[in-house]
């Protein structure tokens, strides 16, 4: 079954990256030239998905009016004849994307938001996509679409996730494949998922890195599970129940992420994407050689 339809969660408060989230939302921060979320949804659609659930909350309105056509802007820069700052503008808001948003009225936890799209989602497979990891593109096909794509063949959920240092697996949901290893870009049935275990508990250093293909029957377990790591109702938790149904793939990322959602990895997102700029990249990389030690 084709996956049309993406559940970003963007409810949350962003307070590790206070004080820039304070009056903006931090998925509205700038990486380069666009915000976090810009890529995000252009992710989404390189892989052939053009409906966007926003789960939001009242203070991130600028996140949909990102994606909204802006006609007075439009009209000026027209009267103005500014043709490629037009095209800039009007690609942030391309015909064929579809915006809905839905509040999440508390933060009980991520599996407690992707269940609040379950109205608008209904009955279709979707992709949840964390809207603070940047996903570095790798090759002419994106990880998300080999990820889907695969879901449409195997009908089993995929999970896409990437080695992390050990001291740092008791940040993520991290996975067991039954010891085996797992090469960039290959896929593995999942033997155990745990959210967020200590060091010397974790079955794995392959850490869920926040892309996941579901299907719709992700709801009724999400409806059924009970507060766990942090007191949240974690995504995790479902997918491992899942997992017992139909069987759940891990996918290894064949690049790299970038967790914007802390200040040191949006500094290296914006040093790895300032660099790899089609315009600025080069003149970027001379400016930088000023600062090396
Ligand atoms: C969430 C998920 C976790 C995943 C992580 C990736 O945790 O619950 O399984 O590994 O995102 O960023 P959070 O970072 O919201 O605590």
């Amino acid at each position: 079954m084709k996956v049309t339809k993406a559940v970003l969660p963007v409810a949350g408060l962003g307070t590790r990256f206070l004080p820039a989230s304070k009056a903006i939302p931090k998925e509205m921060v700038t990486v380069v030239d666009k915000p976090v979320i810009q890529y995000v949804v252009e992710e989404a659609m390189a892989a052939g998905i053009n409906e966007i659930v926003l789960v939001t909350h009242s203070s991130k309105r600028a996140i949909e009016d990102h994606f909204d056509v802006n006609y007075e802007l439009e009209a000026e820069l027209e009267r103005r004849g500014k043709k490629e700052l037009l095209e800039i503008l009007r690609d942030t808001a391309p015909p064929d994307l579809k915006i809905t948003a839905v509040r999440q009225g508390k933060a009980l936890g991520l599996g407690h938001a992707v269940c609040c799209a379950r109205p608008i989602v209904g009955d279709a497979p979707f992709v949840v996509m964390l809207p603070d990891v940047l996903v570095e593109q790798s090759g002419a096909v994106s990880d998300l679409r080999l990820m889907t794509e695969r879901f449409a063949l195997a009908g089993q959920a995929q999970i896409m996730v990437e080695p992390v240092p050990y001291e740092r697996v008791s940040q993520y949901g991290v996975v067991d494949l039954n010891g085996s290893d797992l090469h960039q870009g290959k896929h593995a049935l999942m033997s155990q998922v745990v959210e967020k275990p200590a060091r010397a508990d974790a079955p794995s250093n392959l850490a869920i890195v926040g892309r996941y293909v579901l299907p719709a029957s992700i709801f009724e377990l999400l409806a059924n599970t009970k507060p766990g790591a942090g007191g949240e109702i974690q995504l995790t938790d479902a997918i491992a129940t899942l997992m017992q149904q139909t069987g759940v793939e891990a996918y290894h990322i064949r690049g790299r992420s970038y967790d914007c959602g802390n200040k040191l990895g949006y500094l290296e997102a914006t040093l790895a994407y300032g660099l790899a700029h089609p315009l600025l990249g080069n003149d970027f990389q001379v400016m930088l050689a000023r600062y090396q030690r």
